[in-house]
């Protein structure tokens, strides 16, 4: 069975999907890694570095693969020049990509979005959403504090007093909790709010204050742990509660979703317009649209003296320690896949079904299915 890895191919992704490290274990389990030449020479992993671990690099790995590893999803000519039956698993981002998905299905290709892993502890190995966000969060409190015009610590110095900077985190899931741990290792004296209750412990638990907003619903969290659906008139009472607490800070990471919707806006223009001039905002939601009323996707713009920061694909940024921690959740559930040695899929197994995308010519997903029945009604 051939494991192909190409370089991958949209702009600014720095990514590769298996590191040299994991070779030996795709190997010794009777597959033939093959890598495509440079695929992760801007991860920081040279061609030399595959060889070294009895990969095989080639100028074009599309064609013969058994099995395609993939960090974004695949282009609609990709899908093209790849065999009908061959697995494909990567981050295929369904909802922005339903062509591709279309695509693949067409091509009678089997294919994972690792985005759809259940959120069940058997599947935390394969978590590559988590360990992206994980990296997000990181790089974003990076970010603002390389554009902060301040310090982040308390500093005493012959040369006066400094004053911590305030950093207020708006959603403490996987990259909002990172993001408290990072500012708290620089310095700053870090509040954070989310509305599942749940999270309150967790955020003291690093040392930052959980901000208590009196907002009233009935379902906070869904039963697989993210947040439920809010109505537009809790958004903007909680917009309204949080305006002080915004107001007060130097920096604000936002990074407040709920699956498959645009995320909520809770940092209005006016809230932008109360902030302290040279103020941070780094919006992590920016590719579901933002949480911020401001946020320009990819863009990086000043709005009343506050900078805001339209982060696209973090994780692509760090891109050693991503493409390690994404390649082993990948890893580890084509291992999971496995079964003497060949692909053994069994569909009655949650963490087979749930990322399973396209099967034997036919898309799987419901939002998927859905959105390409929109398209061929007119523009998504
Ligand atoms: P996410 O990326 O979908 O959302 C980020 C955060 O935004 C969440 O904590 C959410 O509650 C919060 N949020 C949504 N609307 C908000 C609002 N209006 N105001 C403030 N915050 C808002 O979530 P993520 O980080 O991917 O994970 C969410 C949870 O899933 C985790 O905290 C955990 O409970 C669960 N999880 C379970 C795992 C497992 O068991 N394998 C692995 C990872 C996460």
């Amino acid at each position: 069975m051939i494991i192909s890895i190409p370089k991958e191919t949209v702009p600014g992704e720095r990514r590769v999907a298996l590191v040299p490290e994991l070779v030996p274990r795709l190997v010794q389990s009777g597959m033939e890694v093959l890598v495509q030449q440079g695929a992760g020479t801007a991860a920081g992993f040279p061609d030399n570095a595959y060889l070294e671990k009895r990969a095989h690099l080639e100028a074009e790995v599309f064609s013969q693969a058994d099995v395609l590893l993939k960090v974004q999803p695949p282009t609609v000519q990709e899908v093209a020049k790849l065999k009908e039956g061959t697995l494909v698993i990567g981050l295929l981002q369904p909802y922005n990509h339903p062509f591709e998905i279309q695509a693949m299905a067409e091509r009678g290709l089997t294919s994972f979005a690792m985005e759809f892993m259940p959120r069940i502890s058997r599947a935390q190995p394969m978590d590559a959403l988590s360990a992206m966000s994980t990296v997000a969060g990181y790089k974003a409190v990076l970010l603002a504090a390389t554009h902060l015009p301040k310090f982040f610590p308390l500093l005493m110095t012959a040369a006066g007093t400094v004053t911590p900077a305030r950093v207020l985190v708006v959603g403490a899931g996987v990259a909002g909790l990172q993001a408290i741990g990072t500012a708290k290792r620089l310095g700053a004296v870090v509040e954070a709010y989310d509305t599942r209750p749940v999270v309150k412990e967790q955020v003291e638990s690093l040392g930052a204050k959980f901000v208590e907003l009196a907002l009233e619903t009935s379902v906070l969290e869904r039963k697989d742990g993210y947040a439920a659906a809010q109505s537009e008139a809790f958004y903007q009472n909680q917009q309204q509660l949080m305006t002080q607490c915004v107001e007060s800070a130097d920096v604000v990471i936002t990074t407040a979703l709920v699956p498959g919707q645009r995320a909520p806006v809770l940092i209005t223009e006016a809230m932008v317009q109360r902030m302290r001039s040279g103020s941070v905002i780094v919006d992590l939601a920016s590719e579901q649209g933002g949480n911020c009323a401001l946020t320009e996707p990819g863009q990086e713009i000043t709005k009343y003296g506050a900078l805001i920061i339209g982060a696209l694909n973090l994780p692509a940024t760090v891109p050693f320690h991503a493409s390690q921690m994404y390649a082993k959740t990948v890893t580890n559930f084509l291992t999971h896949l496995l079964k003497d040695g060949n692909i053994d899929l069994d569909l009655n197994d949650e963490l087979t079904r749930g990322p399973l995308v396209t099967h034997q010519g036919q898309v799987l997903h419901d939002v998927v299915k859905k959105l390409l029945l929109a398209a061929s009604k007119g523009p998504i």
